[in-house]
């Protein structure tokens, strides 16, 4: 396990890379996977709705490296105020669907809250798909 503030500290660091040019609101995630660490950022592009969040980009990462069960992810939306609602940094309903099916039993850190949560928390009653072989 990575201990809790130094995932979310490399979280809040990885942010500062975020590409976020039209809602200026810089997000960064980092993952345990197989006991690596992999980052990511939110992704803006001109075509608004095809922006990437940092939480997919940071899963992508990890599974693009396999490196095995996500055991942990940090999320940080650095430009929240302090004290600010915890909807205001949550993973949004697309990343919480990666989550369910990519990180089912991860531990969840949201910055500013001290709670752990599991995507179970955030998303109950997930949509689920048993692969069936062909
Ligand atoms: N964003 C994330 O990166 N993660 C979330 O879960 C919520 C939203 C990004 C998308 C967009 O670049 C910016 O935050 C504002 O919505």
């Amino acid at each position: 396990m990575i201990p809790r503030e130094e995932l979310l500290t490399m979280a809040r660091e990885v942010a500062q890379q975020a590409h976020c040019p039209y809602s200026h609101f810089r997000v960064g995630a980092a993952v345990v996977a197989g006991g690596k660490t992999f980052a990511g950022v939110n992704i803006e592009i001109s075509s608004y709705g095809l922006t990437l969040c940092a939480e997919r980009s940071a899963l992508a990462a990890a599974i693009s490296a396999g490196a095995g069960p996500i055991t942990q992810v940090a999320v940080a939306c650095i430009d929240v105020p302090q004290g600010a609602p915890i909807q205001e940094r949550t993973p949004c309903g697309a990343c919480r669907q990666w989550l369910a099916d990519l990180a089912p039993d991860a531990l969840i850190y949201i910055d500013g809250d001290t709670r752990d949560f599991t995507i179970r928390d955030l998303l109950p009653y997930a949509f689920g798909f048993q692969a069936k072989s062909i």
